[in-house]
């Protein structure tokens, strides 16, 4: 992720307030009884944020045979409910990312930060527990991995577009 990104993920982090209700209604059109369950507990940058992607992916995969495919939304809104695990705040949250970035090995660290690192697989092990669709489990696990999309079955128009709208 370019540093411009995640300056703008920062920033937009700070903002305390809930998402709008009529993305929140959206949202609840989306998804399913259980996947809306674990949603729900993200704080609410988070499900902002995941608003922000899925809006993005359906707007990205408009025009393509994947554009009525309410799933692929369902996966972008999905995709980070692994940070839930690691409760770190905002500013701890940017910290990690950049000590990530240059110590990978930080990933295998027990504690919080650790487990921030790790919060794809964290979060597919999450999506699988609350019998989440096995598309979002998936692309939760492999979605900081390009070299895993392949094997995840998730075509490469949509996992190109998850990733792109991840990083704009
Ligand atoms: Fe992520
Ligand atoms: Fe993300």
């Amino acid at each position: 992720m370019r540093p411009v990104h995640l300056v703008r993920r920062f920033v937009r982090a700070l903002w305390p307030g809930p998402p709008r209700a009529t993305d929140v209604a959206w949202v609840e059109s989306v998804l399913t009884p259980a996947e809306l369950a674990v949603w729900r507990q993200l704080p609410n940058h988070d499900r902002r944020y995941s608003i922000r992607v899925a809006r993005r992916v359906e707007h990205l995969l408009s025009g393509t045979r994947f554009a009525d495919e309410p799933c692929w939304s369902a996966v972008a809104l999905l995709h980070d409910v692994g940070k839930l695990d690691s409760d770190l705040g905002v500013f701890r949250r940017a910290f990690a990312t950049v000590a990530g970035a240059v110590r990978p090995r930080l990933r295998l660290s027990p504690g919080p930060l650790g487990r921030y690192l790790r919060h794809d697989e964290i979060g597919a092990e999450r999506l699988r527990a609350a019998g989440a669709r096995d598309e979002a489990a998936r692309w939760a696990g492999v979605h900081h991995q390009a070299e895993r999309w392949d094997a995840t079955g998730i075509p490469a128009t949509v996992a190109a577009a998850l990733d792109a709208a991840d990083n704009s």
